[in-house]
């Protein structure tokens, strides 16, 4: 039931992954899940994907789908925006549904909300023609900004609706409805083709490098904050193993819609020290990652170790300081290094 964000085929193939083709449905935000088991309990030959950043509202929904014996959604734990990019197909969806979007009321939050013009614009590269997005929101901001942004696309026709039965029974909806709040509902319908493809991210191998000499002790780390094209890498702090081999860097990486946490590492082997990512999750090998990795080869080269081989396309990166103003010099290396691959 559950897709991870490494899986082998990207985009998704719904033949393969439901083992039939038929309309494919979104749910953004499923929350606990009860909405997304009614609608694959009522409409059996839907392929549904479900899809929510929150950790627990994986875990309600598993429950809940599992228990009801549902066979027909596949859940996906994370951002919309990567699941979208990443697993569906160009003119894949018939329809999108979100309910009760997280409003982000203040105003140095507006740039976080889900369906902002630039989103829709993706988005509509992933609808079929006439696809749908059906937005309910108590949200009356929220309602307004996603309106003018779904027109400011150029892209949907928006027709104004009294909200069905089903959208007023998610919790959001039911946990308001004493309170006599209002709702707005709308279908976004896709008239046109997006201006802009949005490409899958192109998978690489998982950057690495071979390094060799005496590394001292490290007695402390600084934060420090990577800008890349359109994104950032921080690295958070540096750990060591209880057994004393080698060091592990917490990285936040975040680019295009993509937020990753991953473990670098510097661990000796007995051809050397493997600089890379660690053994741990499941990262996608993105710019940011190999330009977290290509920050670390180039920070450990500063404190004495030298580069044997690397096996990681090089990508630019600038490191922020308070200390020297808002962009310091420190840059990544321009041209690519070696990319042999050893055997
Ligand atoms: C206000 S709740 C509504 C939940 C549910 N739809 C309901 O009506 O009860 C918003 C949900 O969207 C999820 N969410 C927020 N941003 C998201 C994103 N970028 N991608 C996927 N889910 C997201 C949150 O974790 C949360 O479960």
């Amino acid at each position: 039931m559950l897709l991870r964000p490494d899986h082998p085929e990207q985009p998704l193939d719904p033949r393969a992954v439901w083992g039939r083709s038929g309309p494919w449905i979104v749910e953004i935000g499923f929350g606990d899940g009860r909405f997304t088991a009614e609608l694959a309990r009522e409409h059996p030959d839907w392929n549904v994907l479900a899809i929510d950043v929150s950790a627990g509202s994986l875990a309600r929904a598993i429950g809940r789908l599992v228990a009801a014996r549902i066979s027909n959604v596949r859940l996906f734990h994370g951002p919309a925006e990567f699941a979208l990019r990443q697993l569906v197909p160009a003119a894949g969806l018939r329809r999108v549904y979100v309910n009760f979007p997280d409003p982000w009321p203040k105003e140095r939050h507006v740039g976080n909300r889900l369906l902002r013009a630039e989103f829709l614009a993706q988005l509509a590269t992933r609808l079929e023609p006439r696809g749908e997005i059906w937005l309910t929101t108590d949200h009356d901001e929220y309602w307004d900004f996603a309106l003018a942004a779904a027109r400011e696309t150029g892209l949907y026709s928006i027709d104004e609706r009294d909200a069905p039965p089903e959208v007023l029974a998610t919790k959001y909806a039911l946990k308001w409805k004493d309170a006599g709040r209002a709702y707005h509902h709308a279908v976004f319908t896709k008239t046109a083709e997006a201006r802009e493809p949005w490409p899958v991210f192109e998978r690489v191998p998982m950057p690495h490098a071979l390094m060799e000499g005496e590394l001292a002790e490290l007695v402390d780390f600084e934060k420090e904050v990577l800008t890349i094209d359109g994104g950032s890498v921080v690295l958070l702090d540096v750990l060591r193993p209880l057994d004393g081999r080698g060091f592990v860097w917490l990285a936040h990486v975040e680019e295009h819609g993509i937020v990753q946490q991953v473990l670098l590492e510097a661990r000796p082997t007995p051809r050397g020290w493997h600089v890379g990512l660690a053994n741990f999750a499941a990262p996608i090998a993105t710019d940011g990652v190999q330009a977290a990795v290509g920050w670390l080869v180039a920070w450990l080269e500063a404190r004495g170790l030298r580069v044997r081989q690397r096996w990681y396309r090089s990508v630019a990166w600038t490191v922020k300081r308070k200390d020297s103003g808002p962009i310091a010099a420190a840059t990544g290396p321009e041209e690519d290094v070696s990319s042999s691959r050893s055997t």
